[in-house]
């Protein structure tokens, strides 16, 4: 069996897993250490490099899902991370703590290109917009398939606030909101993103959606909502599709 290595940087953990790109699925455990207070370039490089070192049966190419927008392996932005990233070759960086080609992709893309593939967006045609909800809110935009590489909607100012601050899983600790109170703002969100965009299906993922029989029946929009199926292994399948079948430089 052919198995790549796919790596998800969050908020708190930075998880890993060997995928079978063929069958879509982890095999085995994930694997996860503690993100690095901060997140810095040099602390992450050594975070990932020991989280690689625990998968000698993965072969090829390594993939990382990372909260950035991340274009030809550069990362462009750094909302929740050190502001060390910006501007910084983040797959090359990848490839020295792996020890082999390393290929970064944005976060939510390679949750959302997970979920089209083999979960709850399988088959969909039209507008899916993939949202996850974690320290920030990441997005994926999806036409007939195909994504929009980098959309950044967790940054839309809505009620004077940037998305991801009003509604994000993290604000919701942070201010103790309960299920209600933070679904009436995550409406806000979902009613703010329908009307620019007019989606016909929204996928909810992130950790939070773990916990989706707590608040999915209180999401409303025009168009139709549902949890990601991947939950919490999105992230690192969609980023070991993403290794598989690009070429790192
Ligand atoms: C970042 C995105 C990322 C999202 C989820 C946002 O703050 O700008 O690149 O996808 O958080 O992690």
């Amino acid at each position: 069996m052919n198995l790549t290595l796919g790596l998800d940087l969050g908020g708190s953990s930075i998880k890993a897993g060997a995928v079978d790109v063929t069958a879509g699925r982890v095999v085995g455990e994930l694997e996860s250490v503690p993100t690095p207070p901060g997140a810095t370039p040099a602390a992450t490089q050594d975070a990932l490099a020991s989280l690689v070192s625990r998968f000698p049966q993965c072969r090829g190419t390594v993939g990382l899902a990372f909260p950035s927008v991340v274009k030809n392996g550069i990362a462009y932005s750094a909302a929740n991370i050190d502001k060390g990233w910006i501007g910084l070759d983040a797959s090359r960086l990848l490839t020295s703590a792996a020890g082999r080609p390393g290929l970064v992709v944005n976060d939510a893309d390679a949750a959302g290109v997970a979920e089209m593939r083999i979960g709850a967006g399988r088959g969909t045609r039209g507008v899916v917009m993939m949202l996850t909800f974690g320290t920030g809110i990441g997005s994926a935009l999806f036409v007939d398939g195909r994504l929009w590489p980098n959309s950044e909607l967790g940054h839309l100012e809505m009620d004077g606030r940037e998305a991801e601050e009003l509604a994000s899983a993290r604000v919701r600790t942070v201010e103790k909101l309960d299920w209600p109170a933070w679904c009436e703002r995550v409406n806000r969100v979902l009613a703010g993103y329908h009307v620019l965009f007019w989606p016909d299906l929204f996928i909810i993922g992130g950790g939070v959606s773990e916990r989706w029989e707590e608040f999915g029946g209180m999401l409303r929009s025009p168009a139709r909502i549902v949890p990601a199926v991947l939950r919490q292994t999105a992230g690192v399948v969609g980023a070991a599709f993403y290794a598989a079948e690009h070429v790192a430089t």
